[in-house]
């Protein structure tokens, strides 16, 4: 991916640190003109920890109009400690924004419902912004699994070629095995999208997110990383030992 700009830095510290400084900023920025903010978070070691530090920010917690959703959630109930939201849950008491969380079994009929009325949610309250300048978040955090998977789009899966906004997945090869995901249209509505992945375990899913070749599909289907790309800047925010 030709367009992607990297910043490498020692360690997965130092990689949460900077993507919740840069979050901060484009959050400090956008609200200053009372303009809501949308930002997308994601799961996994590294996404989570960016979860509670962003949301342990003074600036971020004071923030009206900032909006916090998910690309991908699982589908369990909240408070389940499988759910990508769940270290947010002590920190909502002061947070003055909205988090869209996404409905777990206990507030939705079934999965599929659970991912219609995710993007519903995500439909209202972004249309006058996609009407502007067919953008939906500022900014997507998108974790990476060793496999180049994000969010829930698994490689050889049919969440590649989904056209819907949000939908549900029912054999995730990681557990647990039923979430709800956003699909590329979504996430590629972006602003930006910065793709954050430390250690050894993401070293080859890096290597073919930075390879020089033209994107082909069958580079996407293999690795899905390599299909997400921001209207306006692609980033990799990634550790020494994964690159
Ligand atoms: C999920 C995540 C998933 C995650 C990657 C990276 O729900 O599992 O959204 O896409 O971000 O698998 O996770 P690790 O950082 O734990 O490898």
């Amino acid at each position: 991916m030709g367009d992607i700009q990297v910043t490498s830095l020692p360690t997965p510290d130092e990689v949460v640190a900077a993507v919740v400084s840069d979050l901060v900023s484009v959050i400090t920025e956008r609200s200053a003109t009372n303009a809501d903010v949308h930002i997308a978070l994601t799961g996994g070691t590294v996404g989570v920890a960016i979860n509670a530090a962003l949301l342990s920010n003074p600036v971020v917690q004071n923030c009206r109009t900032l909006h916090l959703w998910f690309s991908d959630e699982r589908y369990v109930p909240r408070g389940h400690e499988d759910r990508n939201d769940l270290n947010l849950e002590p920190l909502l008491a002061n947070f003055v924004g909205r988090v869209h969380h996404v409905a777990g079994p206990e507030t939705s009929e079934n999965v599929q419902a659970s991912a219609a009325s995710y993007a519903q949610e995500l439909h209202l309250a972004t249309t006058s912004r996609f009407c502007a300048d067919n953008t939906l978040m500022d900014v997507s955090i998108i974790g990476l699994g060793p496999d180049g998977h994000i969010a829930s789009i698994f490689p050889h899966s049919q969440t590649l070629y989904a056209t819907d906004a949000v939908v549900a997945v029912t054999d995730s090869p990681k557990p647990p095995p039923v979430r709800v995901s956003w699909t590329y249209p979504t996430i590629n509505a972006s602003r930006e999208a910065w793709i954050v992945a430390c250690g050894e375990a993401k070293a080859q899913a890096v290597a073919n997110i930075l390879a020089d070749d033209p994107i082909t599909e069958q580079m996407i289907a293999q690795t899905p990383a390599c299909g997400v790309h921001g209207k306006y800047e692609t980033r990799l925010i990634t550790d020494f030992a994964a690159n």
